[in-house]
């Protein structure tokens, strides 16, 4: 936002951050500047009570009296033994996408009976692993699936209960890369063609799978709520035509994810909360399956990533150049970047930077905030705002990292993986350490023979 030289606004913070008196953040009773001397740069760092509180406002609007919560967490967001124990013990059931996210959730002892896979290509190792460890729920994505499916439990696999993933034909308001409910895409059955239908009716008449319902996601970082009511209203009429086809119940409709957050503080005007957020879909959904004479109601489930982990964390690195180009901008360069969050590079997502040594001062600087990686475009910030006078040495953090950068984070450049430190109570604990030089090796198996020879 050139033009304001407002510091950055809390609000892109968890919701306990504190500017102390001096200007100093800190997080989780924590100094945060302080963290990066401590634990080194890049960390990740999470605000526990945040992730806890985020996941407690999704249980407290879509838990049922029956005591299932109907909301899972999407282990893609952010994924680790830490926060797998923060899910379990919030009481929210996880959403597992591959075999490596399975295996992390297991590790971390995570109830597979309060799991959900999914997968538009899982592996019959994948899907050996759900049935065989008693994943709760397998969300079908096509026909070869519920063929392969078939062939497990005739070879004597348990049956699994299942969601049919459809594509409902609704796009929402997001990048193209991350809309994923339209007719064209390669997840799910269609349902304008009728493949939803004809997969509900297979599904249904076939001892191998307990049919439960269907799934849909429409895309991620949404913050226009419309194409949600759209979306369950396509699933509402799904499923009564299911019904009439089958004479199955419909139990369950699963609404996906995609709750959008602000990332700078533009988005915050438009921002819906996750109450608001679970208020609108609840009446949506109830309306339009009465409205379709579902009798009784599906349960409504959702699955939510970004919206509960992506404001508990925030990035923080070391500046090492401040290089000011004549007649272009002025570059601050820090000691990680693409590597750690691909997103800026990827979807042109937008972030904000701030000092958090000095979290109240003015950003009076113009300034693009440049990663190390040997590419022109490594940049986090794009013509952000820091105050004039950052330096070499100074501690940055970029906000709103808590989703999609650990995650979706390279070697890129053989920069190690940065540490995950979560805060809370006045304690910092490392729950992901640092990535190692000879980590970097480890996996490289024809090195030591060179060297011998
Ligand atoms: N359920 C399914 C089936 C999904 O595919 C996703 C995300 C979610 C739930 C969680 O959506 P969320 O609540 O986080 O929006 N890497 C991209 C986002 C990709 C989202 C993929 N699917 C990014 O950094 O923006």
């Amino acid at each position: 936002m050139p033009g304001d030289d407002a510091p950055v606004d809390l609000r892109l913070l968890p919701g306990r951050a504190v500017a102390t008196s001096d200007g100093r953040l800190e997080l989780g009773g924590i100094d945060v500047a302080a963290l990066a001397d401590e634990y080194g740069t890049p960390l990740y760092v999470y605000d526990e009570d945040e992730l806890r509180d985020r996941c407690r406002a999704y249980r407290d609007t879509f838990a049922t009296e029956d005591g299932r919560a109907n909301v899972s967490y999407a282990a893609k967001a952010f994924l680790c033994g830490a926060m797998a124990r923060v899910v379990d013990d919030e009481g929210l059931e996880l959403e597992v996408a591959s075999g490596g996210e399975l295996h992390v959730a297991l590790h971390a002892g995570f109830p597979p009976a309060r799991m959900v896979l999914h997968g538009n290509n899982k592996s019959d190792a994948e899907l050996r692993a759900a049935l065989g460890g008693g994943v709760g729920r397998v969300v079908v994505d096509g026909f070869d699936e519920l063929d392969r499916i078939e062939q497990l439990v005739t070879d004597g696999l348990p049956r699994p209960r299942v969601l049919l993933r459809v594509t409902p034909g609704v796009e929402a308001h997001t990048h193209e890369h991350i809309a994923t409910g339209a007719d064209d895409s390669k997840f799910g059955f269609s349902v304008v063609s009728g493949a939803a239908l004809d997969a509900a009716r297979r599904a249904a008449a076939s001892d191998a799978f307990d049919f439960l319902g269907f799934h849909c996601h429409i895309g991620s970082q949404i913050l226009a709520l419309d194409a949600f009511d759209d979306a369950a209203a396509v699933m509402a009429r799904l499923a009564a035509d299911a019904v009439a086809a089958t004479g199955h119940p419909v139990e369950e409709l699963n609404l996906g994810g995609g709750l959008g957050v602000a990332y700078v503080a533009d988005d915050l005007a438009e921002l819906p909360g996750i109450a608001t957020f679970g208020a609108a879909v609840r009446a949506a959904h109830d309306r339009v399956c009465k409205a379709a004479g579902l009798d009784p109601v599906p349960r409504l489930t959702v699955e939510a990533g970004r919206s509960i982990v992506a404001t508990a964390g925030l990035t923080l690195y070391r500046v090492g150049a401040v290089k000011v180009v004549p007649g272009h901008r002025t570059y601050v360069a820090v000691d990680g970047g693409m590597s750690d969050n691909p997103r800026p590079i990827t979807y042109g997502a937008r972030y904000e930077a701030f000092l958090p040594a000095r979290v109240t001062s003015p950003r009076t600087l113009t300034a693009t905030v440049a990663g190390k990686h040997c590419e022109q475009g490594d940049l986090l910030v794009t013509d952000g705002r820091l105050p004039a006078d950052v330096a070499v040495g100074d501690v940055l953090a970029v906000p709103v990292t808590g989703a999609y950068a650990a995650s979706m984070a390279s070697n890129y450049n053989l920069l190690t993986r940065p540490a995950v430190v979560f805060v809370r109570g006045g304690e910092a604990r490392v729950v992901v350490r640092r990535e190692t030089l000879d980590d970097l090796v480890s996996r490289d198996v024809d090195a030591l023979g060179k060297t011998g020879a």
